[in-house]
């Protein structure tokens, strides 16, 4: 077993370790702290026992507040604890091993900076992420219950409109797959089943901007058997979802919203009542049949566009994220694709998302409680928008911000770095574990 271990290692130990190798340091820190927090605790909690219970019979009542009290803080401290004591445990102890490929495959891309931090980046994000991870990543392939395979293919920035061009993704994938499979046993013993890939922009693994061609192309026949992290998510039957898939957040840089934080706590002033900044197109072109947005954006914008109480705007401006924290509700209509990172911007500033893409599927159900955290508005309703968002301002929408200014619900689609329980790697990793039937260890185990 060891020695297998040490031979997989040898063969793949390459360059791409450089990049990030600050891991072990922090990791030791944060473990060293643990156990300081939880003596400090257990001391503080057994010498107030003592206290509390020393106490003469005559000060009964206040003995019993106080006790009260304290326990709930116990009960509070210890599941805290807990949680951060042994995440393996939610985690089944699942491990995962990540390739070290070659860096044409991944690392050679963030020479260009926007590759880490467009709306796509969660490519590059999650392999980030779990290479600073030493609690569920292994470096012996032979325990590992997931292969994380880190090819990055939105990161191809097209000179011309500076778009990325994914048309070269699925032929790197393939070839990742011809390396990994060629030097290494574990794919092909599984068929590839217990692999993991990110697959981040529009139609996810059908790996095309354009639905028609993205359903039609379909996901490619070499990674059907594996699991797919796509931000592409519908509730229906779809071409591009026919494979295991977990549904993640885009990526949205979590220093961009802790510096956005700065301006205005969550609960301050929101004078705009209805945001949307941008694409809005007022002929929308038929590109093969269809209208992006399905015209919705231009409907919004013909309806609401002289409306006082909707700012909406159609070119881009670095600065929007003020604009969603100076907001109450902010629009998230359908693109090309159903998914938008004004989802993730809107909730993590605090700005109600008023979700327009019907039948979208979105991340995290079981963490994030979609349907009191957000409005949803049918693609034919678009027109009555303002009676709409009037009357839940008139009704429930202090109860829907109290709901969504819950700091777990705003964690659970950041990918901070490192990862922190029960955000968005954090649950990609609980979707993963519940899929452990996959693991090739596991079932090896029974
Ligand atoms: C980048 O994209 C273009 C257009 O799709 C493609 O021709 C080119 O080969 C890609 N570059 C790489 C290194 O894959
Ligand atoms: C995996 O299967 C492929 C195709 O059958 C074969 O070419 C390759 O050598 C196999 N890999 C290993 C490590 O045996
Ligand atoms: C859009 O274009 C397609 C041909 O590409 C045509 O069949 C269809 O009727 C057009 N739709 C509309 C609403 O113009
Ligand atoms: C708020 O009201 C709207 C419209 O009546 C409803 O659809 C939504 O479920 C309500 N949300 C909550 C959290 O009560």
């Amino acid at each position: 077993m060891n020695t297998k271990g040490f031979y997989v290692r040898m063969r793949l130990l390459q360059n791409n370790t450089r990049h990030y190798r600050n891991a072990d340091k922090s990791n030791f820190c944060s473990r060293y702290f643990k156990w300081i927090l939880w003596f400090s605790l257990s001391f503080y909690f057994f010498s107030s026992f003592l206290i509390t219970n020393n106490k003469p019979t005559n000060s009964i009542s206040r003995n019993t507040v106080s006790k009260t009290k304290h326990s709930r803080a116990l009960i509070e401290e210890l599941s805290l604890l807990k949680s951060t004591h042994n995440p393996q445990d939610t985690l089944k102890g699942m491990k995962v091993y990540v390739y070290d490929l070659p860096s044409k495959y991944n690392t050679d891309w963030l020479s260009n900076e926007r590759c880490s931090s467009h709306l796509f980046a969660s490519e590059v994000a999650i392999h980030k992420i779990l290479m600073n991870n030493n609690d569920i990543r292994t470096l012996d392939p032979w325990e590992a219950d997931f292969f994380f395979v880190p090819v990055y293919v939105s990161c191809n920035f097209s000179t011309v409109n500076g778009f990325p061009a994914i048309g070269h993704a699925r032929s790197l994938i393939s070839s990742a797959i011809q390396l990994i499979s060629s030097e290494l046993p574990f794919w092909n013993r599984s068929s590839g089943s217990d692999h993991v890939f990110v697959a981040s922009h529009d139609f996810g693994s059908c790996f095309h901007t354009l639905e028609d061609v993205a359903v039609a192309d379909g996901v490619p026949e070499v990674l059907k058997n594996s699991i797919i992290l796509q931000t592409f998510g519908v509730k229906y039957k779809h071409p591009c979802q026919e494979v295991e898939n977990v549904v993640i957040p885009p990526y949205v840089s979590p220093e961009s919203v802790r510096t956005t934080l700065k301006m205005s706590p969550l609960n301050g002033r929101r004078d705009i009542f209805v945001f949307f900044r941008g694409k809005m197109e007022l002929h929308p072109k038929n590109v093969s049949g269809r209208f992006y947005s399905k015209q919705v954006r231009t409907e919004i914008w013909r309806k609401y566009g002289n409306d006082r109480r909707f700012y909406l705007q159609r070119q881009r401006f670095a600065g929007y994220q003020s604009e969603i924290l100076r907001s109450t509700f902010c629009l998230c209509p359908l693109g090309w694709a159903p998914w938008s990172p004004r989802i993730v911007e809107s909730i993590v500033l605090g700005c109600v998302p008023v979700i327009i893409a019907d039948g979208i599927r979105l991340p995290f159900p079981s963490s994030v409680p979609w349907a009191e955290i957000s409005l949803t508005v049918t693609e034919k309703d678009v027109a009555r928008l303002g009676d709409i968002l009037g009357d839940v301002a008139a009704t429930n929408l202090t109860s829907i911000q109290r709901n969504l200014w819950d700091p777990d619900v705003r964690k659970a689609l950041l990918f901070n770095d490192p990862m922190v329980e029960g955000d968005a790697t954090w649950q990609i990793m609980v979707a993963l574990s519940e899929k452990l039937d996959r693991s090739h260890k596991k079932s090896s185990v029974f």
